[in-house]
């Protein structure tokens, strides 16, 4: 028997495996050698002192910061002003925005203030366009407002969970698809969320809240995968397409004449009336009825000619026979080509840049009542501080304060009762909650 040498079209399945198997060990080691650089990078960082780490300048930057007449808010107004930024402040309240206005412009800086309601997606568009058109283009976008009703998920109305998802979350997309194109276009920016330590720990009295705090999470680190993917990926290598055979040119087919009209069918004179038959009297006897004249036969109607099968035919017009049509060659049937991936817009921007910021409780009122077992309420003044650092940074996540983050692997690696027990027992989580006012009404619908 001969031995048959394996053809190239029986290998593709196993060279492909081995590839792929290099492929992914070859990947692992660049990943592992990279590992090494930024651990060493970040270790280095951290022991740098900040004041001899270089931080990005924000002088001159157009900066927006959402819910700017609250207490983190205003801080971020007056401390970004002091940086040499152009601040631009957005709140629902006319009031407190003309308090930071009025904090920001005793020190000597200038500020820009609108009113919008975040919850209203047109509005937020419309007062976009005037910030582009009135200030100019937006260097840096803070998603500082938020909003909570601190209520069980019973006690909560409908409308209420609404309004925390628009404010704390859906907004969020406006504001980003208003302002991130500019960005794009100039090759810098830079997107700062505001989440919580409620968005990486489900907190008590805090369904919709909790909710939409870890769904900042989500959006942060989904934009920043969009914005950090390499604009030029790989398209799938495209099958060979056989030579289509060429098609002869069809010969043109002669328009139909018009056909002369069919003759007129002639009309059928109506049937005269019958003669009213005279009333006969009983007795005498029947008087003759005349006779009807008789109606003339219908004369017939001359068989039209017959249509040539294959052609469509409009009344009254006669067909002549088009010339024969040469076949056409079959043509070869060309392969599917894979589907090439749509690189999107925002792809391949790494100089624009996204930044999380997770606060723990902050003395603002916005969580007023509750009362913190372990940890003491952070400052606004510190809260602002500490993320503008992170900001100049390019730091992609920033939680406060910083111990929080050694927490929040037990939560994936303890059993579920070990954790609810320590938020319960040592940390009395729920329990300060309970205490909670706040400062907003709540909606009532
Ligand atoms: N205070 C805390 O304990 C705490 C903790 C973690 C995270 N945060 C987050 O920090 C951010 C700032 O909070 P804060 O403590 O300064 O609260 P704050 O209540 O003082 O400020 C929030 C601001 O958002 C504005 N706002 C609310 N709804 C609005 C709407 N529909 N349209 C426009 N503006 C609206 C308010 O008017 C207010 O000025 C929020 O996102 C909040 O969720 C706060």
């Amino acid at each position: 028997m001969k031995f048959e040498e394996p053809t190239g079209e029986s290998l593709p399945p196993r060279a492909s495996n081995l590839s792929k198997v290099f492929d992914v060990a070859r990947d692992t080691v660049i990943f592992l050698v990279l590992s090494c650089y930024y651990i060493l990078e970040s270790m280095f960082l951290t022991l740098v002192p900040n004041a001899i780490r270089p931080m990005k300048s924000l002088k001159g930057d157009v900066v927006v910061v959402t819910g700017g007449a609250g207490g983190v808010g205003r801080q971020l107004a007056l401390q970004l002003a002091r940086l040499g930024a152009k601040v631009v402040v957005w709140d629902i309240s006319s009031e407190g925005l003309k308090k930071t206005c009025a904090d920001v412009t005793d020190e000597g800086y200038e500020i820009v203030s609108y009113v919008v309601d975040l919850a209203d997606r047109e509005a937020v568009y419309a007062t976009a366009e005037r910030v582009k058109n009135e200030v100019g283009k937006v260097d840096m976008l803070i998603n500082n407002a938020g909003t909570v009703f601190g209520q069980t998920l019973l006690e909560l109305s409908d409308a209420a969970i609404e309004t925390t998802y628009k404010v704390n979350i859906l907004s969020h997309y406006w504001t980003v698809k208003a302002f991130l194109p500019d960005m794009i276009s100039s090759g810098k920016g830079h997107i700062v969320t505001v989440g919580s330590v409620a968005g990486l720990l489900g907190t008590y009295r805090c369904t919709d809240y909790s909710g939409t705090k870890f769904a900042t999470v989500g959006f942060h680190e989904a934009l920043f995968t969009e914005l950090r993917v390499p604009k030029v990926t790989k398209l799938p290598k495209m099958p060979k397409v056989p030579q289509v055979v060429k098609v002869p040119k069809m010969p043109k087919v002669p328009q139909v004449p018009k056909v002369a009209k069919l003759p007129k069918v002639p009309k059928v004179p109506k049937v005269s009336k019958v003669a009213k038959v005279p009333k006969v009297p009983k007795v005498a006897k029947v008087a003759k009825l005349p006779t009807i004249p008789k109606v003339p036969q219908v004369a017939k109607v001359p068989n039209m000619p017959k249509v040539p099968q294959g052609f469509k035919v409009t009344k009254g017009h006669k067909v002549t026979k088009g010339p024969k049509v040469p076949k056409v060659a079959k043509v070869a049937k060309v392969p599917k080509v894979p589907k090439v991936p749509k690189v999107a817009k925002a792809h391949g921007h790494s100089s624009i840049h996204a930044t999380l910021v997770c606060p723990y409780y902050i003395n603002t009122g916005m969580f007023d009542g509750v009362t913190p077992r372990l940890m003491p309420m952070l400052e606004p003044q510190y809260v602002a501080a500490t993320m503008i650092e992170s900001v100049r940074k390019n730091e992609v996540n920033c939680i406060m304060p910083g111990s929080v983050r050694y927490l929040l692997p037990l939560k994936c690696l303890l059993p579920a009762k070990m954790c609810w027990d320590l938020m319960h027992r040592v940390m009395k989580g729920p329990q300060s909650m309970m205490e909670f006012k706040g400062k907003r009404k709540v909606a009532g619908g």
